[in-house]
């Protein structure tokens, strides 16, 4: 059942009147009356909730790793810098529904004890910024926000700050960075944000969806929102759509919905577009393994693949899961997955900081020779250099950002190698740029 969705379609719930009318902001009414922050916490670790940025690390865990005892300020910072291929599940949240967000922000600012919490944003989604300040001015208007919120001795002020415009600035450490007013780049972790963050100091980042989530953890209590799922995945997941299917959109599943059901339910996608076929999936935005038909359907166990943390998990990466931020990009038997493939890896070299070299240069080369290839001018040597550049590149940088170039570059070749021996075999063909295009 839908949570975050809900009421979407309700005429007027952007406004804080119709969304108050429809039980908006009661968990800061029982988190601030009835619980202590504490209790809030304990409610967040039994709900199971994990991160739906991408990483999906258990959000109470990484609430308690916070360093309560620091005497200096704690600060919730709201990691609203969607820029994940793919992924547009935040926009819409913040669009449709904002006060959802500033109600998760004011409940978990208080379970964690910050008295100024931020939400930074995408530079790009200026009209969202404009969306969060007018719903932050009408909680402060009805007295949720501000100095003793509902009366009692609770106050917090809460800040939309715009993005710098970078990719990487949604990397936590590199946003606490820009946040300070500098450039974003990546700082080396440990320590964590939990024990140094903004200002150096005790500091929790959730994704907008993650912050979201814990009005109904607070409402109907950790123990009921774990009944939604399957197994170490709880809850609901906003999952964005895209590519080659009917029904692109964004969508509220209970983690553990079969992937099959996902892509051809008219509830859903609705199915391959143009009765085509099912080529490949990038189930979690660029930064995961793209998969085959058969191997996102089914896992290799033969298994019906489910839309969960743990089932989508043994794509052939080490660490992390392929439901990473709900990017959900289906590609039909048309596409191209070599051109797919030098998109995404022109995307993440334009993105590298340049902190680290095999990040930095890494990505530049990959791209260098997926661009030769692709336009064909490419050598079967060129295939396993590819291999051999994201392995170098892999577990060797700062941020996650240079594991994200190989993933898909060493995913590609695995399960596409005889794709890529095509565009070096039969260069006269995939010069033309509709070379993966049926015949009519
Ligand atoms: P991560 O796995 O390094 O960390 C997850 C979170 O747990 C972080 O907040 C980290 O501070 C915390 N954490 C981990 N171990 C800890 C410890 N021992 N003590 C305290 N805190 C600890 O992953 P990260 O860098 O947060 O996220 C990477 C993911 O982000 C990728 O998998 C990708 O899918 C996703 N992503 C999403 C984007 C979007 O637009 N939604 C954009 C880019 C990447
Ligand atoms: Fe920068 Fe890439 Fe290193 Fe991340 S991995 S710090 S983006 S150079």
């Amino acid at each position: 059942m839908a949570r975050l969705l809900e009421h979407i379609n309700v005429p007027g719930i952007e406004t804080f009147d119709v969304y108050r009318k429809h039980g908006g902001y009661k968990s800061v009414e029982k988190a601030l009356k009835t619980m202590t922050p504490d209790e809030v916490t304990e409610e967040v670790k039994k709900s199971g909730l994990r991160g739906r940025g991408g990483a999906g690390f258990p959000a109470g865990m990484k609430w308690s790793f916070l360093d309560r005892k620091s005497d200096k300020p704690r600060y919730l910072v709201c990691n609203a810098d969607e820029s994940e291929p793919g992924t547009f599940k935040d926009r819409y949240l913040m669009e449709k529904i904002p006060h959802v967000l500033i109600e998760g922000m004011i409940t978990s600012s208080y379970a964690l004890g910050a008295k100024t919490s931020y939400i930074y944003v995408r530079g790009e989604y200026m009209y969202i910024i404009r969306i969060l300040e007018k719903a932050i001015q009408e909680a402060h208007a009805n007295g949720f926000l501000g100095k003793n919120i509902l009366g009692t001795d609770y106050s917090l002020e809460l800040y939309v700050q715009p993005g710098g415009g970078a990719y990487i600035c949604g990397e936590e450490t590199a946003l606490l960075e820009s946040l300070e007013g500098k450039r974003g780049n990546p700082r080396l972790k440990p320590p964590f944000p939990a024990v140094a963050g903004l200002y150096a100091s005790p500091t929790v980042v959730n994704n907008v969806e993650t912050i979201s989530a814990v009005c109904s953890i607070v409402n109907e209590s950790g123990d009921e929102y774990a009944k939604i799922g399957i197994g170490k995945s709880t809850g609901t997941k906003l999952i964005s759509a895209s590519g080659h299917i009917n029904k692109p959109g964004v969508y509220e599943i209970d983690l553990g919905l079969p992937v099959e059901e996902f892509i051809y339910s008219d509830k859903y996608c609705g199915g391959i577009w143009k009765g085509r076929k099912l080529k490949a999936v990038v189930a979690g935005g660029s930064s995961v393994p793209i998969l085959p038909a058969d191997l996102i359907l089914k896992t290799a166990k033969g298994e019906p693949r489910l839309m969960s943390y743990e089932s989508l998990s043994d794509g052939g990466f080490a660490t992390g899961t392929m439901l990473g931020s709900g990017g959900f990009i289906v590609m039909d038997e048309t596409a191209c997955i070599v051109r797919n493939l030098w998109t995404f890896t022109r995307f993440y070299h334009h993105e590298s900081c340049g902190q680290c070299s095999p990040c930095r240069e890494g990505t530049g080369w990959m791209e260098k020779v997926l661009h030769r290839i692709e336009h064909g001018h490419g050598h079967m040597e060129d295939i396993d250099l590819l291999v051999d550049v994201a392995k170098k590149i892999e577990g060797n940088t700062i941020c996650p950002l240079g594991d994200a170039a190989a993933w898909p570059v060493a995913s590609a070749i695995r399960h596409f190698r005889e794709e890529f021996e095509y565009h070096v075999r039969y260069p006269e063909k995939v010069k033309n740029p509709k070379h993966f295009e049926l015949e009519p």
